[in-house]
Order: structure tokens, then C-alpha cells, then sequence
């Protein structure tokens, strides 16, 4: 059987009851609020499976699903989780609670054999608002139906936010209306590393992609970056060089040589339409407008051009998210810098910090999926140095950064590059079971993490993966079952 507290990310409060075991009778159902349907629809789909009975939706279910607007919760993901002898009540302020705890409750499941669910009650409650998982994209293409099965995965873990690097150097993932080069000729055959990742999300695959996103409570995060990183772009349309002249398709891992030409009107013309469509295109608040390694961009450029372009996604009702190199400039309000540094470094962060600017933190040593594991890893890279399990669970965000704590930070975020990957299982691989360290950062309260504990829960993991058919590194860190 489960213990109450085998979940990650680990809950903030487990009292578990022993004689409370509800062990699931045949004639179990689930009831739920209205708003809570398909909440309660998934939960009762993964009974079915778990259990073999019928599990109907029931207003006098021995599952209940409420929604109780209790004025102290303090996150509408908060949840509060009672397992009795005679049946489950979770409750939360929000469908986002509820939903949070059903991942809960889903991890209490056994893989097989009799389902007997642990007594006594969770009490949670998220320490950020944003935890978040990027896919690169423009390296290597990803199709609607990975990125679908990846959020799948991700929901599990309370990661709610998935950005979308969708344009690089090698590639434009995005169709945009009005500039159908981008993706015709950028998206096409022969783009990405090595000409081997190509293809693009429509305007209606990235509509759809974001509304399935929103049922399992992610919100998409797109990201054109900009005003380095832009050879796709300048392939299609070459008017966004400073001569004019065409430049040849790049499918090699180099950065830092491209730039958008900052002295001229075209540039802002193509910057905005294309924020103004993206913007349109997502739901969500965030809009990331890249900002890293402009290595080809004089110093006084980027800070003309960012001055110009970082209030744009306010202009359309969408806070700026960028990389910290951003922060050399003083910020818009409500943009939002992504550190990213393995050194703490002040590039402006703290600045930006004291000034109320809410900062993402990805340092790259512990965050970035696409590191190694170890020296035997088939896959990844190494610039930021090897990244055990270990290494992603065993820091705090909140003393990365001189001047940026715990009341900086909106969050955490673990990107994954795509230089090296080409298939499902290969982000698989590298994501899982990083990605379960960084959603216990991003959720348990820091006082409240250790690593042997961690280490423990996540063995359970290993069948829970394979029941998944998600591939997993079978980490040596690991005693897995
Ligand atoms: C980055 O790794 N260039 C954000």
C-alpha cells in the first residue's frame, strides 16, 4: 500500500491515520461541482483503471470533489485532502486545487493490486505561483501529439506552466498571418540541427494545443526570441538584415551570430505584428521575447532596441518574460526576468528585483534538462557541466541570486533544449525524473525538502513510469523498484 506521504512533489502537511484506510469497495463513485466535471471525469478514469468497477459520476458519491470558497486559502491551488474509512472529500477554493490534489490522490493509486487508499489528511499549498518546463522547439520540432503526451506527464507533477521556444537560428515553429515565409520556409524540409527536426504548429495546431493545455491546468508560454537568434527568420525574409542581402539556412549549434538590424523601422514593423499575433494566439498572460546571447548586437543596440520592443507585450495585454540579459535595461512593469546564469552574476536582476520585478530562476547547472547526466549519457550537452538527479533537487532558488529571495521569485523553470534530442523518448529521457526535482522546488515549501527523502519517494517512480510507457534514465542514484 501507499503512505499518505509518498507523493511528489511532497504535500506541505501529512497526517496520516492508519485506522482511516479507505480501502475502494466495488460500488465506489464520484461527485463533484459543476465546475469540477471533468476534473471528477478524470478521476473517475483513472479508478476505472486502477480498480476494474464502475465508478459512476454520483451526487452521493463516497469521492467528493468540492469547491469551498474558504477566504484563507491563499493560492487557488491550494487543496485539502481527507482519506477516511468510508470514503475521500478533497476540497479547494478553485478547479485549480482540485485539480492539484487529484495529481495527489492519483500518485496515492498503486500501480497494481488491491486499491486501499492511506488514512488521514493532506494539506497543501504551492510555495510558486509558476513552475514551469520548456520545450525547444526550434531546434528540433516537436508534433502536436508529443507535446500533448508530454503535458500529460508534466500535469502529474503540479508543472503548470510550458513554454515554447519557437524560434531560433535553425528554425519558426509558429505560422504567423501575414508572414507565411516564416514557417514555409523555415518551418520546412532541412530545418533544425543537422536539417533533422522540421515542421511547425499552424496557428489552429497552437490554438489547440493551448486548450489542451488548459485542461490539464498548464498554461503555454510562447517564446520568440528575439533580437539575436533570428537567422530563421532572416532566411525567409531577408529586408530584416541591415543589407538586405539573403543569408543562407543554418542547421549547426553556433549562437550569438545572427541580430536583427536595430536601426531600422522594418525591424519593429515585423517585432510588433508578429507580437501582436502571438499575443492574440495565447490565452495566458506570458509572452517571452527571448533577449539572450545578442553576442551580435552592439551593447547600446540591444538597449535601443529592448527600450523599443519590451513594452509591446503590454501593448497587447501580455507581461514581457525574457532571458536576463534583458534587465540591462530598465524594465516595463510587469516584465518578468528568467535567470538563467550558472555564476550569480549581476547582469541587473537584482536591480530589476528591487524595483518589484518578479524573477523566473533556471540556472543552468541544476535547471537545464538538456545537461548530461553523467559522462556515460548517450544524450545532452555539457557547457553548464554534468547534472545528476542530485544536482537538480539539492539547491534553492531563493539563494541563487544576491538580492533576488524567496518574495522575488515568481517561480521556477527547467528548460530543455533540443540540439541533441530527435524523438518523444529522447525528451523522456532527459526530462524524467529531473523535471519531478524541479516540481518539488517549485511546490514544497524549502524547509520542508531533503534529498534522501526525495531519493526514497522517486524509486516508486520507476514502475509508476513504466505503467505510463514514459521513458525514464534509470539514474544509479536511484534505488529504483
Ligand atoms: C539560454 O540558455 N541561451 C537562455
Amino acid at each position: 500500500m501507499r503512505q499518505l506521504g509518498d507523493v511528489i512533489p511532497r504535500p506541505v502537511s501529512v497526517r496520516s491515520d492508519p485506522a482511516a484506510d479507505f480501502a475502494v469497495p466495488a460500488d465506489v463513485s464520484v461527485s463533484a461541482a459543476p465546475a469540477a466535471a471533468a476534473i471528477a471525469d478524470e478521476l473517475a478514469d483513472l479508478l476505472r483503471r486502477a480498480t476494474g468497477y464502475a465508478v459512476p459520476r454520483d451526487p452521493g458519491g463516497s469521492i467528493r470533489l468540492e469547491l469551498d470558497d474558504d477566504a484563507g486559502a491563499t493560492s487557488p491551488e491550494s487543496y485539502r485532502l481527507d482519506i477516511a474509512a468510508d470514503g475521500v472529500t478533497l476540497r479547494a477554493p478553485a478547479v485549480e486545487g482540485l485539480f492539484a490534489g487529484v495529481q495527489t490522490l492519483r500518485q496515492l493509486l498503486p500501480v497494481k493490486g488491491e486499491v486501499v487508499l492511506p488514512g488521514g489528511r493532506v494539506e497543501d499549498e504551492p510555495r510558486f505561483a509558476y513552475r514551469g518546463t520548456m520545450l525547444d522547439l526550434a531546434r528540433h520540432f516537436f508534433a502536436p501529439a508529443d507535446i500533448r503526451s508530454f503535458i500529460d506527464t508534466i500535469a502529474q507533477f503540479k508543472i503548470n506552466h510550458l513554454h515554447l521556444h519557437l524560434t531560433d537560428d535553425q528554425g519558426w515553429r509558429l505560422e504567423i498571418d501575414g508572414w507565411p515565409r516564416l514557417t514555409e520556409v523555415s518551418g520546412g524540409a532541412g530545418t533544425g540541427i543537422d536539417g533533422a527536426g522540421p515542421g511547425f504548429l499552424t496557428a489552429q495546431d497552437y490554438t489547440d494545443l493551448v486548450a489542451y493545455a488548459a485542461t490539464r491546468f498548464v498554461t503555454i508560454v510562447p517564446e520568440i526570441d528575439l533580437p539575436g537568434h533570428v537567422n530563421a527568420a532572416q532566411v525567409a525574409y531577408p529586408e530584416l538584415t541591415c543589407d538586405g542581402e539573403p543569408v543562407q539556412p543554418r542547421t549547426d549549434a553556433e549562437v550569438g551570430y545572427s541580430s536583427l538590424c536595430v536601426d531600422r523601422e522594418e525591424t519593429y514593423a515585423f517585432v510588433e505584428d508578429v507580437i501582436r499575433v502571438v499575443a492574440a494566439l495565447t490565452p495566458g498572460p506570458y509572452l517571452h521575447i527571448g533577449g539572450d546571447e545578442a553576442l551580435s548586437t552592439t551593447a547600446e543596440d540591444y538597449r535601443t532596441f529592448m527600450t523599443r520592443v519590451l513594452p509591446l507585450p503590454g501593448k497587447y495585454d501580455k507581461r514581457a518574460i525574457g532571458w536576463h540579459e534583458m534587465a540591462a535595461v530598465d524594465l516595463p512593469e510587469g516584465a518578468v526576468p528568467q535567470y538563467w546564469r550558472i555564476e550569480p552574476t549581476d547582469d541587473g536582476v537584482a536591480r530589476a528585483a528591487a524595483a518589484g520585478h518578479q524573477v523566473i530562476m533556471s540556472p543552468a547547472d541544476r535547471s537545464y534538462l538538456d545537461m548530461k547526466y553523467d559522462d556515460s549519457s548517450p544524450l545532452g550537452l555539457d557547457w553548464a557541466g554534468l547534472v545528476s538527479v542530485e544536482r537538480s533537487y539539492d539547491w534553492d532558488p531563493a539563494d541563487r541570486l544576491p538580492g533576488v529571495g524567496e518574495e522575488s521569485l515568481l517561480g521556477v523553470e527547467a528548460p530543455l533544449w533540443s540540439e541533441t534530442l530527435r524523438s518523444r523518448a529522447d525528451i523522456e529521457f532527459m526530462v524524467f525524473p529531473r523535471l519531478l526535482a524541479i516540481a518539488e522546488i517549485g511546490w514544497t515549501p524549502q524547509a520542508a525538502r531533503d534529498w534522501s527523502s526525495f531519493r526514497e519517494r522517486l524509486a516508486e517512480f520507476g514502475p509508476r513510469f513504466e505503467a505510463l510507457g514514459v521513458t525514464f534514465h534509470r539514474s544509479a542514484e536511484i534505488d529504483w523498484r
